[in-house]
């Protein structure tokens, strides 16, 4: 059988990772996907910078949307942004009639409904588990796994660095700036910080996670989202005191109202599981009426997690295994459902 040729753009954390991934698993990744996965073409704005790998034998691409024409079958964005260069690959990789991968959380938050429309229209798969949380297989997990479930409500810790910041003030009581600071230095943290702590991150994530249970339209403009930039070491400690740990949470809940999607830091009472999710680490929480509370947990960022998704996702592209990007076809799919007011 022929290899699944990759074109991959992007070469920081996430595309160094999925580099050194497919080196050292190469032949049980075959043997899994039924083909070798072969990395053809690569597009950086740096190519002098030491990534670790040896990226001679790879063809370079100056223009990343020249990626779109090259012979590869499938293209991996990792850019990041919601616009610019990568959604400009993305239309061009999908109008071309290839498969796209993509950890983009940003763009399919704002583009994910053209991106699916677009991807159906040419039978192609559009996939992106390594979007939300990072190495954890939370978008299969739901689209796939609990497929069979009406979804009461899914929520949980979608961002790394918040979770990170706050585990170290709580546990070393620790200044936010410094622990920001460290977040950045560990490769966690966005290009821009500020979506980080601000709860945009989570939100994006959560936006795609709610499509994916809800079997709605992606709609980041109806998400309200506040971070974690003005909590003080005493909120921390007095939360303590009172049995509880704060947590950036997004929530996702079907109401009377409608959908009710919200990111801000919540008090969770120390005998919920997502009080003791520390660190780096993501979870996520979905009730399904016949599974019960399913808990996901694991590494929300980082090189080699994002890039164990990465590569899941073009599995099951060599494999053939693909549906709908989202819950279900584009086109039967909840209109972005009218915003529930959040009042409770
Ligand atoms: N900045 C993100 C986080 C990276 O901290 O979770 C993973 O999406």
């Amino acid at each position: 059988t022929d290899p699944l040729r990759v074109a991959l753009a992007g070469l920081g954390t996430v595309g160094g990772g999925v580099i050194r991934l497919l080196d050292a698993n190469r032949d049980l990744i075959a043997r899994r996907a039924g083909r070798a996965i072969e990395i053809v073409a690569v597009s950086a704005r740096d190519r002098s910078k030491d990534r670790g790998v040896d990226l001679s034998r790879f063809d370079w691409v100056d223009d990343t949307t020249a990626l779109a024409r090259s012979d590869a079958d499938v293209v991996v964005e990792l850019i990041g942004g919601s616009d610019g260069p990568a959604l400009t690959l993305a239309r061009a990789t999908l109008g071309a009639g290839k498969a796209f991968v993509t950890a983009n959380k940003a763009m399919l938050a704002h583009h994910g409904l053209e991106l699916g429309e677009a991807a159906e229209a040419a039978g192609v798969a559009l996939k992106f588990e390594a979007a939300v949380a990072g190495g954890i297989p939370v978008i299969k997990g739901l689209r796939e796994g609990a497929a069979a479930n009406e979804i009461a409500r899914v929520y949980g810790i979608l961002n790394g660095t918040c979770n990170f910041i706050l585990s170290k003030m709580e546990a070393e009581g620790r200044d936010f700036a410094e622990v920001l600071a460290e977040a950045q230095a560990l490769g966690y943290a966005e290009a821009d910080p500020s979506f980080d702590i601000d709860g945009v991150d989570a939100a994006h994530k959560l936006s795609i996670l709610a499509s994916i249970a809800f079997g709605t339209r992606p709609a980041f403009g109806d998400v309200a989202a506040s971070g974690i930039r003005h909590l003080l070491g005493a909120d921390i400690a007095e939360a303590a005191a009172l049995g509880y740990r704060v947590r950036l949470l997004g929530l996702a809940e079907a109401g009377p109202n409608g959908l009710f999607q919200r990111v801000h830091p919540h008090l969770v009472p120390l005998d919920h599981p997502l009080a003791h999710v520390t660190g780096s680490l993501n979870a996520v929480v979905a009730e399904g009426n016949f599974v019960g509370r399913l808990l996901f947990q694991g590494a929300g960022a980082g090189d080699g997690p994002t890039a164990s998704a990465v590569v899941a996702d073009l599995i099951d592209i060599a494999r053939g295994e693909f549906g709908p990007p989202f819950a279900m076809p584009v086109a039967s799919l909840a209109a972005a459902p009218k915003a529930d007011s959040g009042e409770r």
